[in-house]
This record gives structure tokens, sequence and C-alpha cells, in this order.
């Protein structure tokens, strides 16, 4: 993408992890594939977590070994611990990505450690991965604002961000993972972070919850951040995000780049026919806007 812009699909990761309606893996599969040929190219196509946590990622393993082939594709997955690297480096996971939290009470909910205990889990993880050559990716989630313990001041975040940055991490991406953010607080956060991770090195991971994901990231624009992390139709939420609502919608973000002249290089009919196949398969209609309009363009068009 021009700009130095890199959008990281986390739809069949992040956007399936909580639905109730199971999706096969046969699907998962087919919904990467079409992400791939509408022009995507990096996903998180799964996670290696707990099947009593997450039932919804069961088989990322079969998942990541069928996609995985794909030379056009960066396949991401999550990894909270040893065991779990061990079994996406057996599906030949190539990056992955571990996930802590800016606030205690979302790091004992969601992977049922302290932040520091967090740490020192994605210490030997982060360490075997850099021998074998796989990339890590860190996560931070609550980043602005925690459904457990409510605000999060960006000092927590900062001091979250440096360990993953020092053990290794290539990227550390932002989580808003129950979407209160705002531009303002967005923009703060960023430059606080990128005192000590380079801007070009921070992700910006919004969820919608309140309507301010999109705003939140062109603010993040302005202030020099790339990398957006989305999910296709809005899909996304995490079981101990209670109320969270989807990840930003890779259509809406698409639409808004290229309306700024980034040339995302993305086939807008491809991802809305990717996004239009899963929520069939979740029996719900998608809620970005982008491709709610232009669903309703064709049926308008079909209709004369
Ligand atoms: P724990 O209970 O502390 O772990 O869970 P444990 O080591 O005591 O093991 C307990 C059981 O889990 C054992 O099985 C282990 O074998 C198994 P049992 O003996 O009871 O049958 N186990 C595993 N199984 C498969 N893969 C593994 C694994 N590890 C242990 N890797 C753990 C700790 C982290 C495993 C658990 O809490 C868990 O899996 N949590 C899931 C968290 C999760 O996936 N959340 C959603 C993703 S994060 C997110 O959405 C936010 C993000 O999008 C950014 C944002 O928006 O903010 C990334
Ligand atoms: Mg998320």
């Amino acid at each position: 993408m021009s700009d130095g812009v890199r959008i990281v699909e986390v739809g069949p990761r992040d956007g399936l992890q909580n639905e109730k309606t199971p999706v096969s893996v046969e699907a998962r599969v087919t919904f990467i594939e079409v992400l791939l040929d509408a022009g995507l190219h990096t996903v998180e196509v799964g996670a290696f977590v707990s099947p009593k946590a997450i039932p919804q990622m069961v088989g990322s393993d079969e998942v990541l070994r069928r996609v995985g082939s794909r030379p056009d594709g960066e396949f991401h997955v999550l990894v909270p611990n040893e065991k779990g690297y061990e079994a996406a480096r057996a599906a030949g996971a190539r990056v992955i990505a571990v996930f802590g939290s800016a606030s205690e009470g979302f790091s004992r909910a969601n992977i049922n450690c302290s932040v520091a205990e967090s740490i020192e889990r994605f210490k030997p993880v982060v360490a075997r991965a850099r021998a074998d050559g796989v990339r890590v990716r860190g996560y931070i989630s609550c980043v602005l604002g925690c459904p457990y313990d409510g605000e999060v001041k960006p000092k927590a975040v900062v001091d979250v961000a440096k360990v993953l940055w020092d053990l290794g991490c290539y990227e550390v991406s932002l989580g808003d993972t129950i979407g209160v953010g705002t531009p303002k607080k967005a923009r703060e956060l960023l430059r606080a972070v990128a005192g000590h991770v380079p801007m070009a090195r921070l992700a910006m991971h919004f969820h919608d919850t309140y309507g301010q994901a999109l705003a939140n990231l062109y603010a993040g624009m302005e202030e020099g951040a790339r990398v957006m992390d989305c999910a296709a139709g809005g899909l996304g939420g995490c079981p101990y995000a209670p109320g969270a609502t989807g990840n930003v919608a890779t259509e809406d973000v698409i639409y808004m780049l290229e309306g700024l002249g980034v040339a995302t290089g993305v086939d807008m009919t491809k991802l809305v026919q990717a996004t239009n196949e899963i929520s069939t398969l979740i029996g719900r209609p998608p809620v970005s806007r982008v491709a709610a309009a232009l669903n309703a363009k064709k049926r308008l068009a079909n209709s004369e």
C-alpha cells in the first residue's frame, strides 16, 4: 500500500473468536482465501489458546496448514504460552502474536495471570521464536480503558509496550479492546508510546463499540501511525470484554484510505464478497457501513 500503510486483517481470528455460531475450518479457510484474493496480504488466521476458553479457534492448526503455503500472504496466529508456541510451530507458524494487557483486571480475565506474570510467560516464547526465526508481534489490550478496572493511564501502556519491544517484538499493537477511545485520547496515547517504540512499529487495533474507531485511526494517521488492524465486515469481539463490539471494518478503512489517496490494491467487490459470505454463515448482516451501502446499491441496481 502506498504511504507506508499496512493493514492487518484480523477477521478470521478476532472476528470469529466470539461468535456463537461455530464456523468450520473449511469455512474459515475459504474466508481467508477470498480475503487474500481481494488483495489483503497480512491475515491473522487463528489462535493457539485453550479450547475451553475459546472453542471457536479450535482447528487453527489445520487452518494455518491449509493457507500457510500461499505465497501471497503473511499469516499470524495468537500464542499465549509455550504450549501454544509448540502447537503453532508444528503447524508451520512464521509469525506469532503474544497478547498482554495494560490493565490487571483484563489480564486476569483473559489469560488468567497478572500483567507481570504474563511477561514472564512471554519471555521464553519470544526467545524460542527468535531462535527459530519466527517473528513476534506484541498486543496490548485495554489501552484506552478496561471493562474491569475502568480508566487506563498511558503510562501503564507505555510500561508494557517498552517490555514487549525490548523483548524483541517487531511491532506492538495497541488494542482499544472495548472501543471507548476518542481521537484525542488515541492521539495522546500514540504520542506517549512513540517515545519508546518507533511510531512505524505501532499498530492501531481499535474496536468500534462507540463508533469512534475510524476517527481514532485517522487521528493516529495524523500522528504518523501507519499500521491498522481491521476485520472484514466489522466482525470481532472478545468473550472477556463484555459489551464490546467488533473491530473497525476493513471495508470502511479501505474506503477512507482510497479517499485519502492511499492506493491499497484491495478489490472492494471481492472484500465485500468475503464479508457477505461469512455474514451469511454466522447469520447476521455486516456492521460495515461501506459493505451495507454497496450491498444496498447492488440490490437497487438488480431491481431496476
Ligand atoms: P490457564 O488456565 O492459566 O493455563 O490458562 P494452564 O497452563 O493452567 O492450563 C489450563 C488448561 O489449558 C490445561 O488443560 C492446559 O493444557 C490448557 P486441562 O489440563 O485443563 O485440560 N492450555 C492450553 N491448551 C491449548 N493451547 C494452549 C494452552 N495453554 C494451556 N496454548 C490461557 C491460560 C492463556 C491458556 C487461557 O487463559 C486461554 O487460553 N485464554 C484465552 C485467551 C484468548 O484467546 N482471548 C482472546 C484473544 S485476546 C483478544 O481478543 C484481544 C486482542 O484482540 C487485542 C484487543 O482487542 O485488545 C488481541
Ligand atoms: Mg481485538
